[in-house]
């Protein structure tokens, strides 16, 4: 009596393991299909959507003052970053070593923001948005942009 209650409930468990398995990958397949990769975003919406206000709002950070307006500034040069990761490949000249030459000097200069930002250093600043994060866009379209 106490035997066959053991190995019904063996079954059970094991029955319930198999249906557990089989829902989850079952789950896991549907979700897979149902959340495709998503598209990649074009360079020309990366340049319009992400890079053109971000890099607005570091080129026209002027008199910054408040906590917040220094953490505006910081937010742009971390959306460069993202921006400069989704452009560094799966693009048609992504695997170019000039078009990844100045993808980096554009993430370096968004780097030397943040850094500017973290000194709170406005002269800083306003030297890398002219030195350092202007020149990359220039010679990139000159040689990518038809
Ligand atoms: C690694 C190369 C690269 C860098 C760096 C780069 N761009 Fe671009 N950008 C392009 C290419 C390529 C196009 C053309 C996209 C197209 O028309 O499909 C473009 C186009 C643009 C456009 C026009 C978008 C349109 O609708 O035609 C703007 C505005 C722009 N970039 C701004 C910038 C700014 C500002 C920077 C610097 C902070 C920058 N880009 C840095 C490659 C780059």
């Amino acid at each position: 009596m106490m035997k066959v209650q053991l190995r019904t409930l063996h079954k059970r468990r094991l029955a319930a393991t198999v249906i557990f398995a089989v829902c989850a990958l079952t789950g896991w397949q549907l979700l897979a299909q149902e959340n495709p990769v998503a598209e990649r975003l074009s360079v020309a919406e990366l340049m319009n959507g992400l890079i053109t206000p971000a890099t607005n709002t570091i080129w026209g950070a002027y008199q910054l003052q408040s906590e917040a307006e220094w953490q505006a500034v910081a937010n742009a040069a971390i959306t460069v970053l993202a921006a400069g990761e989704l452009l560094a490949q799966g693009h048609a000249d992504s695997k170019r070593a000039d078009w990844q030459t100045y993808n980096n000097q554009m993430l370096s200069a968004a780097r030397a923001v943040l850094q500017a930002v973290a000194d709170k250093d406005k002269e800083q600043l306003s030297a890398v948005g002219n030195d350092l994060l202007y020149p990359p866009c220039e010679s990139c379209h000159q040689q990518f942009q038809n």
